[in-house]
């Protein structure tokens, strides 16, 4: 029987659930990051939207919005909180509490494990870089796997990589904040390969009536002409930001021509064993969830040293537009722009067509691979009236021009068979914190987080109505 197309909306713990510190749960990295003089706008997590204790209204929400599907992570230190592994029930007990409201309305689950936020006990002993965090994720996940079991449906080991990884070894906005460190930025990204093959592993043991998949950040790289050199940028800019973690999830291999390239230019590779293959290329994933935001473009690599930037490092007044995002990877490629293009308030291209682009490529190298729109949505400086009432037609628009895009692609063959908008309801934005806003809904964090519907909810839900046909 053909499955369900699912139509959704997504969150993160750190990012919404606030609670920082209840019912036994330990510190994360961003606790302790937000908490400490590196935070230097002062804004935290620590309530958010509160959805620890708005979880019901904001699932009743999504169901009156016409959603089938929430896409939500669970906190791993809400779960273990400490090094002495000891599982926190009452972690537990919080997500039951979750997955029932999602049930009563027919709502399907898919949660990530891990979502950025770090145990800070992890963090201590090198975070995404210590040698043993694939066992201790292997841990935490086997027991998130036997309490829940058939209950998710859909599970995600990692969020994003190849985002997480550059902001914490590369751009250095994200804990713990080390800048340009390849050496480090690649022992992560190997870390992050094993996590997700030690978790299905895990995962397959239990034989679940269940699928696990991971996310992932990026777009294909694109550039503007279509020279020999720019191809060669072209295939460096997948190697560093796509290949790297969607070869082995998908394929079980780790490309040997990245592995060649990252030796010559001098990292040491001494952290990958020769075992580790067995494991990657016998844990694949399911299916993937495909992130789409804006478009990876790159050039020929020219000159400098390798550097990295986002534009919103550390920007929560829209300055943004000043810091360019970008990278040069010395010897590999550069970020290009095109003045072509219009940009968001923070400086991001607003380019649709880059998601019906790699999802052609994705097909392309990956075949059949189900494919989940794992998050999608456009930050803004939203204008509310007396009521808090929002007319987000910018939001609308970039929906709207994306899902042409994402359903052009389905209707090619890509086998796409969910979407979700980032984000169900406004939340903390990572550095960002509460300006720049994503939300279906709106939470107004003056007047008690009451939650308001904004235009783009009520567009939503009309847009699924007109598309239950898929
Ligand atoms: C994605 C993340 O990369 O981008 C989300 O998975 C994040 O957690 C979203 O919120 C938007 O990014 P930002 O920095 O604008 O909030």
């Amino acid at each position: 029987m053909k499955e369900k197309f699912l139509w959704g909306s997504a969150t993160a713990a750190y990012q919404c659930e606030g609670a920082w510190d209840a019912e036994g749960k330990g510190p994360s990295i961003w606790d302790q990051f937000c908490h400490s003089e590196k935070n230097t706008t002062g804004i935290t997590g620590d309530v958010s939207c509160d959805f620890y204790h708005h979880y019901q209204e904001d699932i009743r929400m999504m169901a009156k919005g016409g959603q089938n599907t929430y896409r939500f992570s669970i906190s791993w230190s809400r779960i273990v909180p400490k090094a002495d592994r000891v599982i926190n029930e009452k972690g537990f007990e919080f997500y039951d509490k979750v997955l029932t409201e999602c049930e009563k309305y027919g709502i399907v689950p898919n949660v990530t494990l891990v979502h950025y936020d770090l145990p800070d006990y992890v963090g201590d002993q090198g975070g995404w870089c210590w040698p043993d965090i694939s066992d201790e994720f292997a841990y935490y996940a086997a027991a998130v796997f036997r309490h829940f079991g058939d209950r998710i449906p859909l599970y995600v080991t990692i969020n994003e990589p190849t985002h997480n990884a550059s902001c914490c070894y590369m751009v250095g906005n994200y804990p713990p904040n080390e800048q340009v460190n390849m050496q480090h930025f690649c022992e992560c990204a190997y870390n992050m390969i094993l996590c997700n093959a030690k978790a299905i592993r895990e995962f397959r043991k239990l034989k679940l009536n269940a699928k696990i998949g991971l996310v992932h950040a990026s777009c294909s790289a694109e550039s503007v002409l279509d020279t020999p050199a720019h191809r060669e940028a072209v295939e460096n800019g997948d190697l560093f930001t796509n290949d790297w973690v969607l070869d082995p999830a998908i394929k079980g291999e780790i490309p040997q021509k990245l592995i060649d390239k990252v030796k010559a230019s001098g990292i040491d590779l001494s952290f990958m064993k020769e075992e580790d293959r067995t494991l990657i290329r016998e844990n694949t994933i399911d299916f993937l969830g495909q992130n789409a935001y804006s478009r990876l473009l790159v050039k020929p690599y020219v000159s400098g040293e390798t550097c990295a930037t986002v534009n919103n490092a550390g920007n929560n007044d829209g300055s943004g537009k000043a810091a360019k995002e970008g990278k040069t990877v010395k010897g590999w490629f550069e970020s290009d722009t095109d003045p072509r293009v219009p940009l968001n308030p923070w400086g991001r291209e607003i380019y649709p067509q880059c998601i019906y682009n790699t999802l052609i490529k994705r097909k392309q190298k990956y075949g059949d691979i189900p494919i989940y729109i794992t998050e999608n949505g456009h930050g803004a400086y939203d204008v509310a009236d007396e009521n808090g009432w929002v007319e987000d037609d910018d939001r609308i628009q970039f929906l709207h021009d994306f899902l042409e895009q994402i359903l052009k692609a389905k209707a090619e063959g890509v086998n796409v068979m969910g979407y979700y908008v980032w984000s169900t309801m406004d939340l903390y934005s990572w550095i960002n914190g509460y300006k720049k806003r994503y939300g279906l809904v709106r939470v107004d964090y003056e007047k008690g987080l009451k939650r308001i519907p904004k235009k783009s909810y009520y567009w939503y839900k009309q847009f699924i109505e007109e598309h239950q046909d898929l």
